[in-house]
């Protein structure tokens, strides 16, 4: 018997697969919060596997109070960060993650979303509006700008960066230049995207919006230097991980108008947004901001599709297949 413990319940497509086998021991938190620390090391004492949601935090304590005969951990996200993966790769304990064509598109669909709010100023439109402020039409009135024939950095060429490269350019005639540890040349050719070094994206783009995983190399990919060499009618978009910029200089600069403004979907402390236990939120106070509470992948498609792609790893590594989502640890 294999025993799982599912940290939160997630949509039910992946657990029903679980439980259709009859040599799987499924538990599952039953809380809809994100599960205390000592309660997790209490309850993975003994699992074989631990389907894991990206609010957890699995580092060698936790491998270590479920015991040595912990074989997976799969998380239930594209992001894998919240793992140790050396502690996990010392201990031979095999890491996979939950990518596919749904986590692209809704990601990718929620960058669109934030570059139209930005552009469109539709938050500030729909509080003036709601605040009976609107008295009458104005030729000036919430100027924003075209997304039409601007130019989109993308950072990432991966899945995620590709699907909203072809949303951009397919859709709404935008220019794509992106930058990678290495070249797509399939990207390339399909949205007739430019490579740029990371500096020469950021001098050029009217968009910027990062679609690159957390690991020590991207930590700050974005920070003051950076945020000064965009121009300063650019947006910056971020729904990957939040310490991929460093919130406190993009406050600066979205508060002297170094940039445009900033569509973000995840923070840098999360869930404190500006690293702030005080919560004063500053990056709260700019008006240029457009903030969501993680919720890029929240489609009922993309959670289910995780939800499966989560099984589908668990059910490969039990019938002894390399689980198509191994994350590779370098
Ligand atoms: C969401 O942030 C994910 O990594 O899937
Ligand atoms: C705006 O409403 C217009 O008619 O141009």
């Amino acid at each position: 018997m294999t025993k799982i413990f599912v940290t939160r319940d997630i949509p039910d497509e992946g657990l029903k697969m679980l439980r259709a086998r009859t040599d799987i021991e499924l538990k599952v938190y039953g809380e809809d919060k994100k599960i205390p620390d000592g309660i997790l090391k209490r309850s993975v004492k003994g699992a074989d596997i631990i389907l894991s949601l990206l609010t957890e935090k699995i580092d060698s304590s936790v491998m270590d109070a479920a015991g040595k005969q912990l074989k997976m951990i799969a998380n239930y996200a594209v992001g894998f960060d919240n793992i140790d993966l050396a502690a996990a790769k010392e201990r031979g304990i095999v890491v996979t993650n939950t990518p596919g064509p749904e986590l692209s598109e809704a990601v990718a669909e929620h960058a669109v979303a934030l570059i139209f709010t930005l552009t469109h100023r539709i938050v500030e439109t729909d509080t003036f509006t709601r605040a009976k402020k609107y008295k009458g039409w104005g030729p000036k009135m919430f100027l924003g700008t075209d997304v039409h024939g601007k130019t989109l950095g993308i950072i990432g060429g991966g899945a995620i960066g590709t699907a909203l490269a072809r949303k951009m350019h397919n859709g709404f005639g935008v220019k794509i230049v992106y930058n990678d540890i290495k070249r797509n040349e399939a990207l390339e050719k399909e949205v007739d995207a430019t490579y740029l070094e990371k500096n020469d994206l950021l001098k050029k783009a009217d968009f910027v919006s990062i679609h690159v995983p957390l690991l020590p190399s991207t930590k700050h990919l974005i920070g003051e230097a950076e945020l000064k060499i965009m121009k300063n009618t650019a947006y910056l978009i971020n729904t990957s991980r939040g310490p991929i910029v460093d919130e406190k200089a993009l406050v600066v600069a979205l508060t002297r108008g170094d940039i445009a403004g900033a569509g973000l979907d995840v923070y840098e402390c999360e869930p404190l947004i500006d690293c702030d236990p005080t919560d004063t939120y500053e990056l709260r106070k700019c008006a240029n901001a457009v903030l969501t509470p993680h919720t890029a992948s929240a489609t009922i498609e993309a959670r289910q599709a995780m939800s499966r792609v989560a099984a589908e790893n668990i059910l490969a590594f039990l019938d002894g297949k390399t689980p198509p989502n191994a994350v590779k640890v370098s």
